[in-house]
């Protein structure tokens, strides 16, 4: 029988250069998205996915993020006397009961090979997902991107790696893949590459933050160098793992805003501020006002 997914590895120690100076004593990960960190909402999917450890690889200014999922005795009485009851249920409910956390620590930001390598001790020999917070990924229905991995996971019994399609212009932010035994949702990688230039991309299926792991993936990146940015890539850990075993590459159903970067992360805000059970209405009012302004 095909094992579980129980553990997800979250790779959290990268610099987020991109948001400096606000990720200059804390993590990019915890960037707020109306009401909620970055970290919540991928801890969030991870659990609707049937996830019951999650594992994260810190660095350095990362103690916020410890601090979000463990207790807050202080504020929770503070709430308690106060009878806010409804925020003493946010606070008490950011973990489920049935799930526990795991901290590593990734001394250094080699890369992202590199971080998902440390996660070895605690995932050991079992398939496990990888989820990188700062892409935020609304999966249509309500049914999150990891779920819907876990689904074809499931089915072809290999690793599965998300993918989306990306402006040919932009190949060189992205892992690339090139795929066969293609039905519009779901394919067959035949190869994978990293950071490609526009003109050497061989195409526009690009590798977005989610993705579901046989545990070989750790002996091979042992044996990775390093690759774009000097940097140990996951991405040249995968392309080894081609060699030995299938990879599927999936297309998520749903929307992916890339909260690494300003512009997505300014589209994730304004989208899911629409979306707010008590901010949509008067959030849209006032974008209308401003709409009309611009
Ligand atoms: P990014 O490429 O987005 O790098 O890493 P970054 O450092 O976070 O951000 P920028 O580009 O400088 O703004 C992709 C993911 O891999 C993690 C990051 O935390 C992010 O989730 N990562 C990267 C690590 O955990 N360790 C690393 O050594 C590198």
């Amino acid at each position: 029988m095909v094992k579980k997914i129980r553990k997800a590895v979250f790779p959290v120690a990268g610099m987020g250069t991109r948001f400096l100076p606000a990720t200059k004593a804390n993590p990019k990960e915890m960037l707020p998205v109306v009401d909620k960190p970055l970290i919540q909402y991928a801890a969030e999917e991870a659990e609707e996915a049937g996830v019951s450890s999650l594992v994260f690889v810190t660095g350095r200014n990362k103690r916020s993020i410890p601090d979000h999922f463990d207790k807050a005795y202080e504020l929770e009485s503070e709430l308690k006397e106060a009878g806010k009851t409804a925020l003493l249920e946010k606070v008490q409910n950011v973990l489920p009961e049935d799930v526990s956390c795991i901290y590593l620590r990734q001394s250094e930001a080699l890369g992202l090979g590199h971080a998902v390598l440390c996660a070895e001790p605690v995932v050991a020999d079992e398939p496990f997902a990888v989820i990188l917070a700062d892409d935020l990924i609304r999966g249509d229905g309500g049914v999150g991107a990891l779920e819907q991995m876990a689904q074809i996971y499931e089915r072809y019994q290999c690793s599965v790696i998300l993918v989306e399609e990306v402006p040919q212009e932009e190949t060189s932010k992205y892992g690339i893949v090139e795929v066969e035994d293609d039905d519009g949702e779901t394919a067959t990688i035949t190869s994978i590459v990293e950071k490609p230039k526009p003109e050497d991309a061989p195409s526009n299926l690009g590798v977005v933050g989610r993705y579901i792991l046989t545990p070989r993936i750790f002996s091979l990146i042992k044996e990775t160098g390093r690759g774009a940015g000097g940097e140990i890539q996951l991405t040249d850990a995968i392309a080894e793992l081609l060699k030995y075993e299938k990879v599927r590459a999936y297309r998520v159903k749903g929307k992916r805003y890339d909260c690494g970067s300003k512009l997505g992360y300014l589209e994730a805000t304004v989208e899911l501020g629409l979306a707010h059970e008590e901010l949509g209405d008067s959030f849209k009012n006032y974008l209308k006002e401003m709409a009309e302004k611009l």
